[in-house]
């Protein structure tokens, strides 16, 4: 008999998203045993499984190990107990045992019924107040407040392996022939096309490098994206390229590099910094098109968040990381859809930021970011590899054929 014996709950479309093969998988890759105690297999494509299993493993770190990833995978650990708490040991400090947040909603059992938990991100703590319970990141937490720890009176639902996915599902492998980039292209086109989702769109330069500015002003000025995140660059080399037609001081419209153009992001930056702002610049003239010259027409909420490699920087660039992580996060609140372009720095970021719910288009030409999100637990991730100016260009004559 197995040293330890532990009851789980798994509750779902299990059979046809694939969730049932994964916890078995998971319970046998780590060396547990299991037996089905129940198995109620929904009679209709609407109805849910559900599904009681007992979990065997021979010792506590095996069961611990596979009962973690179980957890994430939607079981149920002791469903009828209550979710335990730990206070804070000091400021911004949780309890060894603390439950470390997924990306997936998420609730917790309090006073026997199932309370959905707020504010989700990845890699923080849950914090309960009352009948509330709410991610936090470390630096917000105070002394005594109340920690979720161990796996017990917590239900996560994967959304990766949800049906309504399904759609998508031939997509989430890494895409880089230009047919499946069309079909990427054609499907996203199809989901904004009717402007009832919030679309947030994260740069880095290499799109206005790669001469995709165009694309992307389009689709702000027809109304297709909400929001616009990025650092530094792809503001400083976007207004560069509207003052002085160079991008890095590369001609845009030769591919030649110009006499002395490696200063001219400079001069953009110093260009700003005089004016007080990319506001001030338009609205004195100087600044007359672009893509953070669209933004900022549009009236569209954008954030720029520092980084090492900045020059300058920009007076709206926020250098004080905690708060530029803040100010994302505020922003990404109402949004549904997430189109990553070419920053593998900031793509990642605001993949640790967002909900599983959030469609995530990430279009960068190395695999290897798509990988990184991915592994990081972005898994509701779309990679497109290609080039970020074709993709851009692609959907922007979708979208307003021209
Ligand atoms: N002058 C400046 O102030 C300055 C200049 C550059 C970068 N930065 C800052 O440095 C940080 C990192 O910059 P980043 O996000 O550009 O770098 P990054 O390395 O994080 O990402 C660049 C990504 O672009 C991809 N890429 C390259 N060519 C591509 C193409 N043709 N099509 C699609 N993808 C392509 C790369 O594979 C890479 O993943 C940012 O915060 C940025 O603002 C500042």
């Amino acid at each position: 008999m197995a040293a330890f014996e532990k009851i789980v709950t798994s509750e779902g479309h299990l059979i046809d998203s694939g969730l049932m093969r994964q916890i078995f998988d998971v319970i046998i890759s780590d060396g547990g045993e299991f037996q089905i105690l129940n198995f109620e297999i929904g009679k209709t494509n609407q109805e849910p499984s559900k599904a009681n299993l007992k979990i065997m493993a021979g010792d506590i770190k095996s069961m611990n190990k596979i009962l973690l990833k179980l957890s994430t995978l939607g079981c149920v650990i002791d469903e009828e107990s209550e979710v335990s708490l730990k206070p804070a040991p000091a400021d911004g400090v949780v309890p060894p045992d603390f439950y470390s947040s997924t990306n997936h909603e998420t609730f917790v059992r309090l006073n026997g019924g199932w309370s959905a938990v707020e504010n989700l991100r990845m890699d923080c703590a849950v914090v309960v107040e009352g009948s509330k319970a709410s991610v936090k990141k470390f630096r917000d937490l105070k002394k005594g407040e109340q920690i979720v720890v161990g796996l017990g009176g917590i239900k996560v639902v994967p959304e990766f392996a949800e049906r309504d996915r399904a759609d998508f599902a031939f997509m989430t492998g890494e895409i880089s022939t230009e047919r499946k980039v069309r079909l990427v292209v054609d499907r996203v086109a199809e989901i904004i096309g009717d402007k009832c989702k919030r679309v947030a769109v994260v740069s880095g330069p290499v799109l206005v490098h790669t001469g995709g500015s165009n694309g992307l002003i389009k689709l702000i000025d027809n109304g297709y994206v909400q929001l616009l995140l990025g650092g530094n660059a792809i503001a400083v080399h976007d207004i560069e390229a509207a003052l002085y037609g160079t991008s890095l001081g590369i001609d845009l419209s030769t591919g030649k590099p110009v006499e002395m153009g490696h200063r001219n992001h400079l001069r953009a930056i110093n260009e700003v910094r005089r004016a007080g702002s990319i506001a001030n610049l338009i609205k004195e003239g100087t600044l007359k098109s672009g893509i953070m010259y669209a933004v900022v027409k549009k009236g569209l909420p954008f954030s720029l968040a520092g980084s090492l490699r900045d020059d300058g920087p920009l007076p709206e660039t926020i250098t004080d990381m905690n708060e530029a992580q803040d100010d994302h996060f505020r922003l990404l609140k109402n949004i549904d859809i997430v189109i990553m372009l070419s920053s593998m720095l900031h793509s990642i970021a605001v993949g640790n930021m967002i909900p599983s719910r959030v469609l995530t288009i990430c279009v960068d030409i190395n695999p290897a970011v798509i990988t990184k999100l991915k592994d990081r637990g972005s898994l509701q991730t779309i990679g497109v590899v290609t080039d970020v100016g074709l993709f851009i260009h692609m959907l922007a004559e979708k979208l307003t054929g021209s």
